[in-house]
């Protein structure tokens, strides 16, 4: 792990400097004004900032995503997830998905979902959602979309073959 690297909560004050990071990571600011809607909307269950020396450099959240058929029990998406351009390659964003991680395993999530680089996620224990019987709201993603969640949950399955659909905040779909 990077020297001095804490990783913390994000206050209030914290925000506008987030937005930024968000912002410089992406190089657009669709992924920042989504995580501006999340607060507004109070739809992040955690979040997370990293920082050294005081200087914020990266960001994760995690929003509860819904199910059909229903699945109860809490149910997570991880995203978005960021980190600053001259920080990155360095651990900060494996520290913040493995501390979201951590507080997901706490919280007693029974899912933690996610869409993006397969080759990154695989790392963290994130499958192919397609293996567990779930899919995406979205498009097809196919490989990029991936679930954490305990090997001897058969997700109540009734029926095993039944495909379940998870689908993010509403937010979400502002980003492409
Ligand atoms: C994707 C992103 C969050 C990854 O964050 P990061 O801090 O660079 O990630 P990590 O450092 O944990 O890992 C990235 C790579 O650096 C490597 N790495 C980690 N620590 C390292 C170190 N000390 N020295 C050299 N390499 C290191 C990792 O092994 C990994 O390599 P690999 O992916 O080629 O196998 C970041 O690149 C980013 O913000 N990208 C733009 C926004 C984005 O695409 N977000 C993800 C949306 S799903």
């Amino acid at each position: 792990m990077t020297l001095g690297l804490l990783i913390r909560k994000v206050r209030k004050e914290d925000r506008e400097a987030v937005y930024a990071l968000i912002a410089s990571a992406f190089e657009r600011k669709d992924e920042a004004e989504l995580v501006e809607r999340l607060w507004e909307e109070h739809a992040i269950k955690f979040e997370r900032m990293a920082e050294i020396s005081g200087v914020p450099v990266g960001y994760c959240a995690f929003t509860t995503v819904t199910c059909k058929p229903d699945l109860s029990g809490l149910l997570l998406g991880l995203g978005p997830l960021a980190v600053a351009p001259d920080h990155q390659k360095q651990g900060v964003g494996a520290a913040l998905v493995e501390e979201g991680l951590k507080l997901c395993r706490e919280n007693n999530a029974r899912l933690v979902a996610v869409l993006g680089d397969p080759h990154y996620y695989e790392r963290f224990g994130f499958e192919p959602a397609a293996k567990r019987k779930f899919t995406w709201a979205g498009f097809d993603a196919g490989d990029a979309f991936r679930i954490i969640a305990p090997e001897d949950d058969d997700f109540d399955g009734v029926d095993p073959e039944e495909i379940r659909t998870l689908r993010y905040h509403p937010a979400f779909d502002m980003v492409s």
